[in-house]
């Protein structure tokens, strides 16, 4: 496993928002959590990334426990779901940014950014602000900024959230297709079963704060093992989306 949570409890003013979650993530697969709003799937990924502390438990990454290691030691990327992108910067210099603190030259800098406005297909775009992007773009541009490091893991947090119906469907495709080619281990949020069930190798559906389930899209969609899985997940529509694969 690439990254571990084990036995993991975090209390917010009394309130439980994980309790004893235990999962893992193979190197270079991609795994969502699914759940519904408040389940506790933002805790998770806050837990790993380093911006919250778990109250017990252990986080590993690579093997190694890393609850004492800074989140930006720990070799992450993370797209939120409002692109957080500098409003002020170019297209271009929000790339940069992780590579500016991490003080790399010029010339690594430039190349490395022109690298990866080709990977997002965004060449002629670098000197835009945010604001003269469309929201898929700006997505494509806080994913190639979340990968400029090279980091080992990425982290999205429910990315399509501020996008309109049909281009997330579209960014879905795009980004799983991105992630297998950058062959990053990544873990995503999400509380759309759908943007799930085609976007991800396993899916975790997470409860109030708990972990209900792990398993592939089918295993999870056909063969649900608790009474909440069997109401959350929608398994009509699961062999709908199934039937419009085996079409195409
Ligand atoms: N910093 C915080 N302070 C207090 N409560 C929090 C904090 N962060 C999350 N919570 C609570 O923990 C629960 C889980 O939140 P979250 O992990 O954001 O859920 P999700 O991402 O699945 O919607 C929610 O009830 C939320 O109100
Ligand atoms: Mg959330």
């Amino acid at each position: 496993m690439y990254v571990e949570m084990r036995r993991i409890n975090k209390t917010f003013d009394g309130f439980q928002a994980s309790k004893d979650v235990n999962f893992g993530v193979q190197k270079g697969h991609l795994a969502a959590l699914l759940g519904p709003s408040g389940s506790g799937k933002t805790t998770i990924l806050r837990m790993i990334a380093g911006l919250d502390r778990p109250d017990s438990g252990d986080i590993l990454i690579n093997g190694n426990r890393v609850n004492d290691i800074p989140g930006s030691k720990r070799g992450i990327g993370f797209v939120f779901q409002n692109y957080a992108l500098f409003r002020y910067m170019t297209v271009a210099d929000n790339i940069a940014f992780g590579l500016e603190v991490q003080k790399k030259n010029k010339k690594e800098i430039k190349d490395r950014v022109e690298e990866l406005l080709e990977l997002v297909s965004m060449q002629d775009l670098g000197k835009r602000y945010p604001h003269q992007l469309s929201g898929g773009q700006r997505q494509r541009v806080a994913f190639a900024r979340a990968l400029a490091p090279d980091p080992q893991l990425l982290l999205l947090d429910e990315p399509f959230a501020a996008i309109d119906a049909k281009v997330r469907r579209e960014l879905r495709t795009w980004l799983k297709e991105m992630i297998g080619r950058v062959g990053v281990t990544s873990i995503f949020v999400t509380h759309d079963q759908e943007e799930a069930v085609e976007v991800a190798d396993t899916i975790i559906i997470t409860n109030q704060g708990r972990i209900e389930q792990i398993g592939t899209p089918e295993e999870v969609c056909r063969h649900p093992q608790t009474e909440f899985v069997a109401d959350f997940v929608d398994a009509e529509r699961f062999e709908a989306l199934m039937a419009v694969r085996r079409v195409e």
